[in-house]
C-alpha cells in the first residue's frame, strides 16, 4: 500500500512540479477539472464574491495566471479598490486542491488585448458586447443575441494574477497532506521563497 503514494506524498519540490502541471494542462486541456476556477474578490459591503473564471494561460516564470473578461463587470471594480484576488480549483482524478493568493492587473495596453482578442471566436466575443453591461437588472431576460461584434473589443479586458501564495492540499487515505509556497520577490513560480508543510 505504501508502494502507492505518489513522490508528492513526501517532496515539496515535487508537490510544486505538480502544481505547475495541473494549472499547465488546465490551459491546454479542453474539460480539464480545474479549467474553471473559482476566483473570489470583495465587494464595498466586504462580502467575498466568488465566480467561475476560465484559466486562459499560466506562465511560470511570471508567476501569472491569466483569465479574459468585461471591462463592465463588478468584479473589474472590486479589483481597482483591492487588487488581491483568491483562486480556488480542485481535480478529483488526482485528489488536489489548490488555493492560490494572487495581485491582480487588469490589462489596458491596446497591443497584448489586441493579440488576445485575435483568438477569441466570434460566438464568444458577442459576449462582450451586452447592452446593458453585464449584471443590470432588465424586465424581459429574451434580447436577441447581437450579429455581429462590433464595438465588443472595447469591452474585452485580460486579468493578470500575480501569484503570491498556494495553499496546496493532496487528499489520501492514508492521511491528507497540505503544504504552502509563499513568493515575496520577482522570483519564478518553481523558486517560491518559502515552503512549508501545514497541518492538513
Ligand atoms: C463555466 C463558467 C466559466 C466562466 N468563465 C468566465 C470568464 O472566463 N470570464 C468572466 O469574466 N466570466 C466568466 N464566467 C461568468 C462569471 O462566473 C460571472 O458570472 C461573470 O463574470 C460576472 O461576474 P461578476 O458579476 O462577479 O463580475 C464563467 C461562468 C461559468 C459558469
Amino acid at each position: 500500500m505504501i508502494d502507492d503514494l505518489p513522490d508528492h506524498y513526501t517532496d515539496l519540490t515535487r508537490a510544486l512540479e505538480v502544481a505547475t502541471d495541473n494549472l499547465a494542462e488546465a490551459t491546454s486541456i479542453a474539460g480539464h477539472p480545474m479549467k474553471f476556477m473559482s476566483a473570489a474578490t470583495h465587494n464595498s459591503g466586504g462580502f467575498p464574491q466568488t465566480r467561475l473564471l476560465t484559466i486562459r494561460a499560466f506562465d511560470p516564470e511570471q508567476r501569472c495566471l491569466s483569465f479574459f473578461s468585461d471591462l463592465r463587470t463588478p468584479k473589474i471594480a472590486q479589483l481597482a479598490a483591492q487588487p488581491q484576488m483568491q483562486l480556488l480549483a480542485y481535480d478529483p482524478d488526482v485528489r488536489i486542491q489548490l488555493r492560490l493568493d494572487g495581485l491582480v492587473t487588469v490589462i489596458d495596453h491596446p497591443e497584448p488585448l489586441r493579440a488576445a482578442w485575435e483568438r477569441v471566436p466570434l460566438a464568444s466575443r458577442r459576449n462582450y458586447i451586452s447592452d446593458p453591461a453585464p449584471g443590470f437588472r432588465i424586465s424581459d431576460p429574451t434580447s436577441p443575441h447581437p450579429e455581429s461584434d462590433e464595438g465588443a473589443f472595447d469591452n474585452f479586458t485580460i486579468l493578470e494574477v500575480t501569484l503570491v501564495r498556494l495553499d496546496w492540499l493532496y487528499l489520501h487515505i492514508q492521511g491528507n497532506r497540505r503544504a504552502e509556497f509563499i513568493w515575496r520577490s520577482h522570483a519564478p513560480f518553481d523558486k517560491p521563497d518559502e515552503q512549508h508543510w501545514l497541518v492538513p
